[in-house]
């Protein structure tokens, strides 16, 4: 439990697909680092997902391997809260509430419901059109300081903000305003195949994307297919971003700076960089895959885990619902 000095950090992930390399290097990687000096939460935001359309048992799937995933990638079920969005009613609960609090106009600027509305033009749900004030319940409900996530979930965490200020002036002070954390190099990993388009879990171009999953045969076919361009030199610039784009996984999952990369490939040409960039994934994709397989094999430690984590969940919020139902007027239970 958090003492009350400690910062809170807050921060999750849609269950849809599986976890891409974008996700790791843009949050998860930085999520792990943060766990020593934090009160740290990280959900498997499940309630999102149901923006889009799901097959019941395949999303039950799903769900329980993004938990072990985050184990897999590190995260430790004894430092951090780990668990489901809604196994949390109270996340459901405050995004009423927050709805109520934001207005129409700020939801038709999101950039991410308008990508999404035209990739799933036969539903275009309410849900898809709210679901920044559900994210913003998520962050809200725990009194988060930092939220670390990548540079593609910044709107909606400017938009959080702007419904906490706008909650404490109408009510008194309820909600920690919070500030995002966003990595300095990494916090947009593009698509290997297209490199003006950001690395997802849903591109229907597999090749653009690399999973934590994926086997190293296909990591090195994936790497050696990545688009670049015919200057085969290794430098750092917008003018070549397929391959700013690869000394920019190859630094952060280095971890060596970009200098160094640029430095080490002088005079060498594509091919070789390219090699040596899916060896460095692979190697460090290395125990992600073994204590990816000894937790699948420890199912019920994995559901003690989880609902542990709700469990711990469910009593912080549950402190800020009670604070949040008084002040809208609600009447004691
Ligand atoms: P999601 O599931 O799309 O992504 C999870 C995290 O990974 C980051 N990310 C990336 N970073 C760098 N390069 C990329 N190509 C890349 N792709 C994804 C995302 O920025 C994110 O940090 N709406 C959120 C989930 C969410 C959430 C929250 C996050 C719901 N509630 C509260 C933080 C706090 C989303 O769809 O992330």
């Amino acid at each position: 439990m958090a003492n009350n000095h400690q910062k809170i950090i807050f921060s999750g992930a849609q269950p849809t697909g599986s976890l891409t390399l974008g996700n790791y290097i843009g949050a998860i990687q930085n999520w792990k680092a943060l766990e020593q000096d934090y009160q740290c939460l990280y959900s498997i935001v499940d309630l999102h997902s149901l923006t889009v359309r799901q097959n019941p048992k395949e999303f039950r799937e799903t769900c329980t391997s993004f938990l072990i995933q985050y184990l897999a990638c590190g995260l430790d079920p004894e430092k951090n809260i780990i668990f489901f969005q809604s196994h949390v009613p109270q996340h459901t609960e405050l995004a009423w509430i927050l709805n109520c609090h934001t207005y129409m106009g700020e939801l038709n600027r999101m950039t991410q419901f308008k990508e999404k509305s035209q990739r799933h033009k036969d539903n275009i749900n309410a849900g898809l059109y709210t679901y920044p004030a559900l994210q913003a319940a998520d962050i809200l409900l725990y009194q988060t300081n930092t939220v670390p996530v990548g540079e593609d979930q910044k709107q909606h965490l400017e938009l959080c903000r702007d419904i906490a200020m706008r909650f404490n002036q109408a009510h008194g002070e309820t909600f920690v305003v919070p500030e995002h954390h966003i990595p300095k190099v990494g916090a947009r990993i593009m698509s290997l195949q297209e490199p003006d388009k950001k690395m997802s879990k849903s591109d229907e171009n597999l090749n653009g994307t690399i999973f934590l999953m994926d086997s190293e045969d296909v990591i090195l076919k994936k790497m050696k297919r990545a688009v670049t361009d015919s200057e085969n030199r290794v430098v750092y610039s917008d003018e070549q971003p397929g391959i700013k784009n690869l000394i920019t996984i190859y630094s952060t999952v280095a971890n060596i700076s970009i200098d160094e990369v640029v430095a080490r490939y002088d005079g060498k040409g594509y091919g070789a960089f390219k090699k040596e960039l899916a060896e460095v994934i692979i190697e460090a994709l290395r125990p992600f895959k073994e204590k990816y397989d000894n937790y699948k094999n420890n199912m019920d430690y994995v559901e003690t885990v989880y609902k542990r984590g709700a469990e711990r969940a469910r009593e912080i919020a549950e402190g800020t619902m009670k604070d949040v139902r008084s002040k809208v007027g609600l009447l004691p239970r």
